[in-house]
């Protein structure tokens, strides 16, 4: 597995490749990787010739008053697993390089940046869309995957790459999940034993509000229910429980073909964000 940590070098890395006739296939990651991300590196190796995966925290999208200082960081133990998934490089670019002195620009997102998360992260939409633009320009990889829990952020990078004609296939992958249904994030390490605890409700009152909106009960009333539910667990904040249209991610109130229910609450100090397709 080659280090890659300056743009020169990645770049003769993947000219070589792209020399070779082989197909890239590129992971952008924040590292403290876990289940999830290595499955996105095993379904990676599936569609190409060389994977690579990229590790940056992105500064630009967490808030003032987010996780970014806190956010874990396990370089060591990421790099002995992408080795042991037979990943062919890592990018690992330096803040510095990533925004050299003087950088000024940013993608502004539209309408799919103002659902969801969107208002309770000003900002973040722009961060992760600048930077995976930077990422994607940086690697030109013919395939991209994200994991479906950042659905939101799935969907957007969608959009932002077909907006810009950046010529990449975006690959969204299954969330994976602990056994107790709970979404594997990295984030999951800041809870505590008793919050560990009552977190796969979240995923479990989801799954009420699908099945319960699949057989035709009224949206509103589950919405509802659940929000008091999820609040009796022992979750202190819910930001929205909705649900929302798959590709505009506008809120709805119509079960189609093609709506998910979306969910984002607090116990403690973690936030926790979960979908799941109706
Ligand atoms: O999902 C993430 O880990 C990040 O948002 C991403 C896509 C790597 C951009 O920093």
């Amino acid at each position: 597995m080659i280090h890659l940590t300056e743009l020169p070098l990645l770049r003769g890395t993947v000219e070589a490749w792209r020399r070779a006739g082989e197909r890239i296939v590129l992971v952008p990651t924040m590292g403290a990787l876990h289940r999830g991300h290595l499955a996105l590196v095993d379904h990676a190796r599936t569609l190409g010739d060389r994977v690579i995966v990229s590790i940056f925290v992105n500064p630009t999208q967490f808030g003032p008053n987010e996780d970014f200082s806190r956010y874990p960081r396990d370089e060591k133990t990421d790099l002995a697993n992408l080795q042991s998934h037979d990943v062919d490089a890592v990018w690992i670019p330096s803040v510095e390089t990533m925004y050299p002195h003087g950088f000024q620009t940013t993608i502004d997102v539209g309408d799919l940046a103002k659902h969801l998360c969107g208002p309770f992260r000003p900002g973040h939409f722009s961060g992760v869309a600048t930077v995976v633009t930077k990422l994607v320009n940086q690697v030109s990889p013919d395939i991209a995957i994200f994991g479906e829990k950042d659905f939101q952020q799935l969907q957007i990078i969608r959009r932002v790459m077909e907006d810009l004609d950046i010529p990449v296939a975006i690959e969204g992958f299954p969330t994976v999940r602990e056994h107790d249904g709970l979404a594997l994030s990295s984030r999951n390490r800041y809870l505590s034993e008793t919050e560990r605890a009552i977190a796969p409700k979240l995923y479990e009152t989801l799954q009420e509000i699908a099945a319960g909106a699949r057989s035709g009960e009224p949206i509103d009333e589950l919405i509802l229910s659940a929000k008091d539910k999820i609040k009796k667990y022992g979750f202190t904040d819910i930001q929205y429980i909705s649900i929302n249209n798959e590709f505009n991610l506008d809120k709805t109130d119509k079960i189609e073909s093609h709506e998910r229910v979306f969910a984002a609450a607090v116990i403690g100090n973690t936030r926790l964000i979960d979908n799941l397709f109706i």
